[in-house]
This record gives C-alpha cells, structure tokens and sequence, in this order.
C-alpha cells in the first residue's frame, strides 16, 4: 500500500465487488467520494467524514474501513467490498433479518455501516464474546440512538453462531 501521495493526476486499478475497475483520479481523492460519485454506489454514506462515525465502512481486503480516511492512491491493486456485494452475500442474511426483527433500524442512515460491521464480527474466529464483539462495533454511531435495538441483533447473531 503506497504511502505517498502522487504530486499530479494517476490512474487507479483496484478490484471493486469482485470486478477489476480503473478510474482517473486527483492526489487528494478519497475512496468515499469515488464509490459515491464515480460509481454511483451510495450505500457507504457520508457522515462525519472523519472516521467517527462508520457510515460509510467498507471492507479493505476483508477487513472493515472507513471509505471516508481511505486516500484513493493507497488502495492501488486493493480490493474493496461495499454493502452492494456483501448486502447479497449469504454471510449477511442473518444480520439484516436480525436487524429488522429487533427494530435496529430507525432512519436506517446508520444501517449500511452496521450491516458491514456485525457480519464481518460474526464471522471471526473464534467466535467473540458480547462485550468482544461491542467493542469492535464501538466504531459505528447511530444518530438515532436506536442502540437497544441494535445489540439485540448483536445478541442474536452471535447467538445464532454458537
Ligand atoms: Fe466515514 Fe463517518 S463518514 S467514519
Ligand atoms: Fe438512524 Fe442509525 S437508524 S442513524
């Protein structure tokens, strides 16, 4: 992963959801704004745009982000998943259906970022505890404060893994 950033305009290749795309882009550009604007895929939001509030998580090579801090030339041949690709996986099923049961979506602005988040939680092995497992998610803020709803999906997904 490079760590300097270019001085003039370069050509990005990385792999996005499993296909392998290129995109022009300027020193300063963040993987947010390409996956929002270049790419139209809108499900990582902007939020704090300062990597407080986990709106808008993506996976970097398996492994929760912010799309937010992420600079575009750091991510050359990276592979990035977005909550287009893993909202289909079989992986998430069980957290979306466990947030819907709970009530763990109020305005839903949050939502994206949570799916990204608990399915990657649920999959760790071994499996975490509650509080492992809260902890890791401490990363992604709801607005609403619908946290109630929210850790019982938390709950039952883990539980679901046991
Ligand atoms: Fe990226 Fe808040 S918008 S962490
Ligand atoms: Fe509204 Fe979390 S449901 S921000």
């Amino acid at each position: 992963m490079s760590t300097s950033p270019p001085e003039t305009m370069y050509t990005l290749r990385l792999e996005l959801n499993g296909d392998q795309v290129k995109v022009e882009c300027q020193p300063d550009t963040r993987l947010l704004t390409l996956l929002r604007e270049n790419w139209h895929l809108v499900g990582a939001k902007r939020g704090c745009e300062v990597g407080r509030c986990g709106a808008c998580m993506v996976w970097l090579n398996g492994a929760p982000a912010n799309a937010c801090l992420l600079m575009a030339y750091q991510l050359q041949g990276q592979s990035i998943r977005t909550i287009e690709s893993v909202a289909e996986a079989v992986a998430s099923q069980p957290v979306q259906q466990a947030l819907a049961r709970c009530a763990g979506v109020q305005c839903g602005y949050c939502t994206a970022g949570i799916v990204m988040s608990m399915t990657y939680v649920a999959q760790l092995e071994p499996r975490p505890s509650l509080e492992e497992a809260e902890r890791f998610m401490s990363g992604n803020l709801c607005r609403c404060t619908g946290y109630a709803g929210i850790k019982r999906a938390l709950c039952e997904v883990l539980s679901e893994q046991a």
